[in-house]
């Protein structure tokens, strides 16, 4: 383990700022190299740190061979409500930046890839309620496109070139050291935030509608887990089902109110209530805990403790 030195691409994002924190923990702060398009995010400094347009392949090798990069984490992409306003673009960004790193896996020898996919992979045919793992897969938006497109792609270069690629289909991901961007599900960020500065919050997802979701100290241990299991208890090469709860909004503001009484919750649903209808309600992810362990911790009411007392402090 201490011989890995991991490249991490959107560092500075939702997942990326928590998941470079913990590898640093666990493989040494100097061996993870977080890079990002963005300045360089506040809780990174102290940790190595290079300017990365994902697009970029000649940057991205570049900084491979200088770094003597072993493991890449790819994050960086456009979710699903901004990539309904410029699909080209979402297509684009998110697909070339996903083959360069494959390409570089199998052209630089490297050890392990990690690239996430989403729940967007699912569609209005996939069973809504415990979405099996292999199921009717016909996305709507052009991030679940992307999001299936890439998973294909994953499983050919493991199948074709054995590059040990490794990936979860998240859920809507709850956090409060780094904000969320451009998601469907990142209401159910939105709402603590204003739960704390004015007692109520507008969502723009309507009462009802109900979506898998994870707080992120869960989805982070998953992404370490599933990357430090053996090969050979794999069974998918595609992307795994991984899931933690699933409420709907008129749900979350409940559990706040355990905690804040007057919160009011309104409901003004906009283009992103499209998006939602599509998505499964919950998610069945017993090939993840039977072929690697995952096991989630958090539920709405211990993950609403967390967020209100951190964003408080904050
Ligand atoms: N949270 C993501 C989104 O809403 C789902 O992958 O786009």
């Amino acid at each position: 383990m201490a011989n890995e030195r991991i490249l991490i691409i959107g560092a500075g994002g939702q997942i990326g700022v928590e998941l470079t924190l913990a590898l640093r923990k666990l493989y040494g702060t100097d061996n993870v190299v977080a890079t990002d398009i963005r300045e360089e995010h506040p809780l990174l400094k102290g940790g190595p740190f290079r300017h990365l347009n994902a697009m970029d392949a000649f940057g991205m090798l570049e900084i491979v061979k200088k770094e003597k990069i072993t493991q890449i984490y790819h994050l960086a992409a456009l979710l699903s409500a901004t990539g309904e306003k410029d699909p080209k673009r979402a297509w684009d960004i998110n697909m070339q930046s996903l083959l360069q790193v494959l390409d570089l896996g199998v052209q630089e020898k490297l050890n392990k890839i990690y690239w996430p996919s989403s729940i967007a992979v699912f569609g209005k045919t996939t069973p809504k309620q415990e979405t099996p793992q292999q199921t009717v897969i016909e996305p709507l938006t052009v991030y679940g496109i992307s999001k299936y497109a890439g998973e294909l792609w994953c499983q050919y270069y493991y199948n074709r070139w054995g590059l040990d690629v490794r990936s979860l289909r998240y859920p809507g991901l709850i956090s409060w050291k780094s904000e969320p961007g451009g998601g469907t599900t990142d209401y159910a960020v939105e709402i603590y935030h204003e739960a704390l500065k004015h007692k109520k919050y507008t969502s723009f997802l309507d009462k009802g509608t109900y979506l898998p979701m994870m707080y992120m100290d869960d989805a982070i241990r998953g992404t370490i887990e599933l990357m430090e299991a053996p090969s050979e208890k794999l069974q998918t090469r595609m992307s795994y089902n991984i899931s933690a709860m699933s409420f709907a909004p008129e749900e979350i503001a409940a559990s706040i109110q355990k905690t804040i009484p007057d919160f009011e919750i309104s409901y003004a649903p906009d283009f992103r209530q499209e998006i939602a209808n599509g998505w499964p309600q919950s998610i069945d992810d017993t090939a993840s805990r039977e072929q690697w362990g995952w096991k989630h911790a958090f539920d709405l009411d211990s993950m609403t403790r967390e967020m209100l007392t951190n964003l408080g402090k904050k």
